[in-house]
């Protein structure tokens, strides 16, 4: 006998072009969508000034693509900055935007392209006080890491300046029209940003596919995803120019930001949130640290799910001696947990929050942040507010024994 299915949706308009050196054909895609004229949106510094970037520009000319640029977005990007990029898309009378960079520059596009079309102001959607009546203008996203999945997502994180709060929001018209995703674009990226964005993927696969809305559609993607990632992360960051398994990441990534925007995240996100804010910590570094303990505060909430993200993830050819392959239950559960402590340490990623830098004293700001976090019901154990705040003491100490026991 088996259970039914329950009711589902599954959905993600992102068109996704996919293909080494496709870079070369955005001006085509520009012109397929109907875009004549766009605002290209970039990050300060090294994007800037990329090969890939001059690129981009390049390819747009050739098409006859008109453009103006926005080249000033950092890493986290304050609302101040969405709004000088809608200000510029409206100036222009741009009719969509090209997104080029890493998960910042992807989500200043979009919420930029949200108020352009709206004509107000994109914490006022972020807080409630005013609903878009219009969809975003059409965004084209190229993404020049692997990790954030924007460039398939429905969501956008802004940064609200005042309170040094990170906040996401998800529209409908947030999935971009196009993820032009090229893995030559990823080829140049650094061993340590390489691990920390991967890492973001890694979790967000994860995170999909335990949490309570998860459906068979995402399942199947997310376990893709984390297979993946298991045979393609570590190659990525140690062999950063072979073209393979910058192809496997860049698309586990972006498949893995479809899937979230179907089912939420839980928890991991909602303690890297505010660590990120507060801390200046990069978004998937701080999801590195944090992971193995909130997944091992969770393992007995969803053994038989955390053993088949281990089998997925340990797939490699030939199958590793020891691997979590075949091991169900609570079993395969905490051999999952430790291999992610294991990969952890391989990448040299901190092993606690107390090794990333924070203090003891640091936990209670970072508490009530992660406490009213928006996806935590999804979360497939409800931890009440005392575990939660244990489960982050236990990240910060590097316990994972305490996680465990929670
Ligand atoms: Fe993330």
């Amino acid at each position: 006998m088996h259970d039914a299915i329950p009711d589902f949706f599954y959905r993600c308009p992102t068109r996704l072009e996919f293909g080494a050196g496709k870079l070369a054909s955005i001006g085509d895609i520009a012109l397929s969508l109907g875009l004549r004229s766009v605002l290209l949106v970039t990050g300060t510094g090294a994007t800037k000034n990329s090969e890939g970037y001059a690129r981009l520009k390049e390819a747009l000319r050739k098409a006859g693509v008109d453009f103006s640029e926005y080249a000033a977005v950092t890493a986290d990007p304050e609302a101040a900055l969405v709004r000088e990029a809608a200000s510029l898309a409206l100036e222009g009378k741009r009719q969509g935007l090209i997104a080029y960079g890493g998960g910042s520059p992807i989500d200043c596009a979009k919420s930029a392209a949200l108020m352009a079309a709206n004509g107000q102001d994109v914490l006022d959607f972020i807080y409630g006080r005013a609903v878009p009546s219009k969809p975003a203008l059409p965004l084209i996203a190229v993404p020049t890491t692997a990790g954030t999945g924007s460039e398939m997502s429905s969501a956008a994180v802004t940064t609200d300046g005042s309170t040094k709060r990170k906040l996401g929001f998800s529209h409908e018209s947030f999935f971009p029209a196009v993820a032009l995703v090229d893995p030559e674009l990823h080829t140049s990226m650094p061993p340590a940003v390489s691990a920390a964005t991967g890492m973001d993927a890694l979790t967000h696969a994860v995170e999909s596919y335990l949490s309570l809305g998860a459906n068979p559609a995402s399942d199947a993607i997310n376990l893709q995803c984390v297979e993946l990632i298991g045979r393609n992360l570590e190659r990525s960051c140690s062999h950063g120019d072979e073209l393979g398994p910058r192809s496997g990441m860049a698309i586990a990534a972006a498949l893995a930001g479809a899937a979230f925007s179907n089912t939420g995240l839980g928890m991991v996100h909602g303690f890297a949130h505010p660590v990120g804010a507060r801390h200046g910590a990069a978004h998937g570094l701080a999801n590195a640290v944090i992971l193995p303990y909130v997944l091992a505060a969770m393992a007995s909430s969803c053994p038989e799910r955390m053993a088949r993200l281990g089998a997925a993830f340990a797939l490699p050819e030939p199958p590793a001696q020891g691997a979590t392959r075949g091991a169900t239950g609570r079993e395969g559960a905490k051999a999952f947990v430790a291999e992610i402590a294991a990969l952890k340490r391989r990448l040299g990623i901190p092993a606690s929050l107390a090794e990333l830098g924070l203090r003891e004293e640091d936990l209670s700001a970072i508490l009530p942040d992660a406490l009213s976090y928006r996806m935590r019901q999804r979360s497939p154990r409800a931890f009440s507010d005392a575990e939660l705040g244990k489960l982050l003491h236990a990240a910060w100490s590097g316990s994972l024994r305490a996680a465990e026991q929670l």
